[in-house]
């Protein structure tokens, strides 16, 4: 095989950020707008890459240099997957690749971890090496805290599994969990957030506030918990009222903002079940769990208050091979 095409979904948080950087667990979906990946060996000694959609066009690195350099932010993730997968394998073949995005990377809806699940699992297909799922997890984790150092790899594992899951620190643990059509409403605060400075917030407060923050994470595990139940039983007012004490909590560890706020405020006065920032916070989208008779009341009050709805669902399908 010369060359592939493949794709995987989005994500987004539903329970149980920060706190699963510590150990704790999460809930995470993933969301139907896709990363797509097209990997093909080319005769030259380097990989090429165009990503038009965060500005990397034909950029060119030598197989031999990976890794080395700057690398411009937008190819980071494509260039250490590939050095990854060709160390661990023992290839070293020209390649060229190519994304294309259907939502844009500012949402916060994991376009890194995304396109780099792709990569490797595109490497798997085209090299025609067997793997797991968990395979391709392991790799593309690995790779993901090569770059940023830190990261519980829950964006990894949504866009390798699909679905809504319950997920523990590294993989740990990754459970699918049927939860049919969750009503969700998506909006975008209009601001990008930086999941790194806001993962280092958090240690900070960790550091002066140690036992506060621990007893504040060993909450939200209990409402992921929780939330787990009430996921696998629909129970959408249930899981509206966790989302809103977890947003409670992440207020309190300071990483909400007046933006993130008002829009949730906005959301549960118009009805919502409930609402919450969704990721490391700072900016990036709130989510609201919805009754569907009032979800066009909800969409006109977040955007009163200046949010952007945006058009997303669950999705069942992870990583998967498009052509
Ligand atoms: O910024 P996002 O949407 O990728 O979410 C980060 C969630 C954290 O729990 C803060 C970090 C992590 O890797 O779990």
């Amino acid at each position: 095989m010369d060359k592939i095409t493949v794709s995987a979904p989005g994500k987004l948080m539903l329970l149980g950020e920060h706190a699963v950087v510590y150990g704790h667990p999460c809930l995470v979906t993933a969301v139907e707008q896709r990363l797509k990946v097209t990997v093909e060996k080319s005769n030259t000694n380097g990989l090429t890459l165009n990503a038009p959609d965060v500005s990397v066009n034909d950029y060119y690195k030598p197989i031999a240099q990976l890794g080395n350099g700057e690398i411009p932010k937008g190819a980071k993730f494509v260039e250490i997957a590939v050095l990854n997968f060709f160390q661990k394998h023992k290839f070293s073949d020209g390649l060229k690749i190519t994304t294309n995005s259907e939502f844009s990377s500012q949402f916060g809806f994991g376009s890194s971890s995304a396109s780099t699940v792709c990569v490797v699992k595109a490497l798997f297909e085209l090299f025609e090496i067997k793997t797991t799922p968990k395979e391709i997890f392991d790799l593309s984790y690995k790779t993901v805290l090569d770059i940023q150092k830190t990261g519980s790899g829950f964006d990894v594992a949504a866009a390798v599994y699909g679905g809504v899951l319950y997920f523990i620190t590294g993989g740990k643990v990754i459970e699918p969990i049927i939860a049919g059509d969750l009503p969700l409403l998506v909006a975008y605060s209009g601001v990008k957030a930086d999941t790194v400075s806001m993962i280092n917030l958090v240690k900070e407060k960790m550091q002066t506030h140690k036992e506060g923050v621990e007893e504040i994470f060993k909450n939200i595990a209990n409402l992921v918990e929780e939330g787990k139940i009430a996921l696998m039983e629909k129970d959408w007012q249930r899981l509206g009222t966790l989302m809103n004490f977890n947003q409670n909590y992440l207020e309190d560890l300071g990483v909400s903002t007046e933006k993130l706020d008002d829009m949730v405020l906005a959301a549960r006065k118009a009805g919502a079940f409930g609402a919450k920032l969704s990721g490391a916070g700072g900016g990036d989208c709130m989510i609201a769990v919805v009754p569907e008779e009032k979800r066009k009341n909800i969409e006109e009050a977040i955007k009163s208050v200046g949010g952007e709805i945006l058009d997303v669902k669950v999705s069942n399908e992870g990583v998967k091979i498009e052509i």
